[in-house]
């Protein structure tokens, strides 16, 4: 309907031009079309080349809320007058002039009043001097508001005396652009939609010769392709990646989740009756169900480490089962790769060389899930070998690196891995949630796991371990895991977190 009319009007009105504001304005208030309805449906128009439209500002003045009160009471110069000058020949001092029209106004109205030679001064008294004044203010309040539209005040008041009101703070400047719309080079009276795409039908039928087609904007923007997005446990990984580099330490592959028993369990001198060896702490593989290889003369070295000991140790005394330790499971954790590293490393060519590792990389437990606990997590783990490490190489090692990752506050607790002596958890402060919790755990490698492997004796590794996701949901303020990991995490929260860094 507003398009109709913006077309006719340009077909009736005498130079086929109209203003957009005025064009509004002259329209029935309860119309319900605005200037913004009229200007839109404009540009629509000019889109297809009904119309040119050319914008045109115009500067007017508003009044502000002490101005519509001066412009009600009169100005402050006034009412000072009056005050005074219905004091008589007696005058009024400042404290008198206050009481009777208030501080603010004499503030103002007093200095105008002496200016404008209204008033004047003998003592400490104001006399009137004038018979009668013309409240020049509350004159120009009135003719700026009592303009037949407001809003084209502009002209109303020589710019001296304009700029006098918006000094006072009883005015202030606007602007509004309004639009100066003519014929366009496709001017009709009536629109004729314009087809936006060729199409089979008007091939067939022939209707494409006499179609109107819309012209190509190639100046749009395009739709967003949307791209891909790191997760946050990504983002927290590749930070952590950086900091281990940085302290000389080496990727270690962990590209691969399936591990025999003898990996993630034996080589690590975990007895076979252990209780995280059971189905209900770990998942076992059906098929294959048994690993085909192990080395050979490493595997009855860790045989007879578990059934008689060696290296100072009695060993397990118990008969190790062969078929216990071919069992393929998902890697309880990453110390399955820290093993067959180790091993590697004792048994390269010229010998063993001192070395830094760490890998972030998947595990996974067959526990009961909650808000914490998933059956797959990440882990993170360190290590050190080298010869005569001790203990404080170990501490010093955990505190450099969680240093890095902002956990300044460390305590240790002792505590009892089967492949690690001494063991130790390692509790940080949170400062946000003040208070200490356990973010971590360690120790040293146990001989018994050592020395099958064929490590010299003097030679020493150090270790730790921790989750990927306790430090991302501290990171990322997330509480519950489902928020940060599996099918119900909300793709948006992802594409917006923010990157990470330490520092
Ligand atoms: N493997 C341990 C765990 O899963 C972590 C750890 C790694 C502990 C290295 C000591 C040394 O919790």
């Amino acid at each position: 309907a507003i398009e109709g009319q913006i077309l006719n009007q340009l077909a009736i009105s005498k130079d086929s031009s109209f203003n957009t504001y005025e064009f509004a304005s002259n329209l029935p208030p309860d119309y319900g079309v605005s200037h913004e309805n009229i200007v839109g449906t404009s540009k629509s128009l000019a889109g297809d080349g009904y119309v040119i439209m050319k914008s045109s500002k115009i500067d007017y003045w508003e009044l502000t809320d002490e101005g519509r009160t001066v412009l009600r009471e009169g100005s402050q110069e006034a009412k000072c007058f009056k005050a005074i000058k219905a004091s008589g020949e007696g005058g009024l001092d400042r404290k008198d002039l206050e009481e009777a029209v208030g501080k603010g106004a004499a503030k103002v109205g007093m200095g105008n009043c002496m200016k404008n030679k209204w008033i004047a001064k003998e003592g400490d008294k104001m006399k009137a001097k004038a018979t009668d004044i013309e409240d020049i203010v509350q004159i120009q309040l009135s003719k700026l508001s009592g303009c037949a539209n407001p809003e084209d005040n502009g002209a109303v008041l020589p710019g001296k005396d304009a700029s006098l009101l918006k000094k006072r703070k009883l005015v202030v400047g606007k602007s509004r652009t309004s639009y100066d719309v003519t014929r366009g080079p496709e001017y009709a009276e009536e629109r004729v939609k314009k087809a936006a795409d060729l199409t089979k039908e008007m091939i067939d039928s022939g209707a494409w010769e006499t179609t109107k087609f819309k012209a190509y904007n190639f100046k749009t923007v395009g739709e967003k392709v949307g791209g891909g997005y790191l997760h946050p446990l990504l983002k927290v990984r590749a930070e952590f990646r950086k900091i281990l580099c940085q302290m000389g330490f080496e990727e270690m592959p962990t590209n691969k989740w399936v591990e025999s028993s003898f990996w993630n369990f034996d080589t690590l001198f975990q007895p076979q009756s252990h209780p995280a060896r059971d189905a209900h702490d770990t998942f076992f593989i059906k098929d294959p169900a048994q690993t085909v290889s192990v080395p050979k003369d490493y595997y009855s070295r860790v045989v007879k480490m578990h059934e008689e000991g060696g290296s100072g140790s009695i060993g397990y005394r118990y008969n190790f089962k062969p078929s216990d330790a071919r069992k393929n499971l998902l890697r309880t954790h990453t110390t399955a790769v820290s093993s067959q590293m180790l091993y590697k490393l004792a048994n390269q060519e010229g010998g063993f060389q001192p070395r830094r590792y760490f890998s972030i990389d998947r595990v996974f437990r067959n526990e009961s899930m909650d808000a914490t606990h998933l059956c797959e997590f990440h882990q993170v783990e360190g290590l050190v070998a080298d010869y005569n490490l001790s203990l404080g190489d170990l501490i010093g090692t955990i505190e450099t690196f969680f240093k890095k990752i902002g956990i300044t506050q460390l305590r240790f607790k002792p505590a009892f891995n089967p492949y690690t002596e001494p063991s130790m958890e390692i509790f940080g402060y949170h400062p946000d949630l003040k208070k200490w919790t356990e973010i971590g755990n360690s120790g040293m490698f146990r001989p018994e796991m050592l020395a099958p492997m064929g490590l010299p004796p003097n030679v020493r590794v150090i270790a730790w371990g921790l989750s990927l996701e306790r430090p991302t949901m501290i990171k990322y303020r997330i509480k519950n895991i489902r928020d940060l990991f599996g099918h119900k995490v909300e793709l948006a929260r992802t594409k917006t977190a923010p990157v990470c860094r330490f520092d």
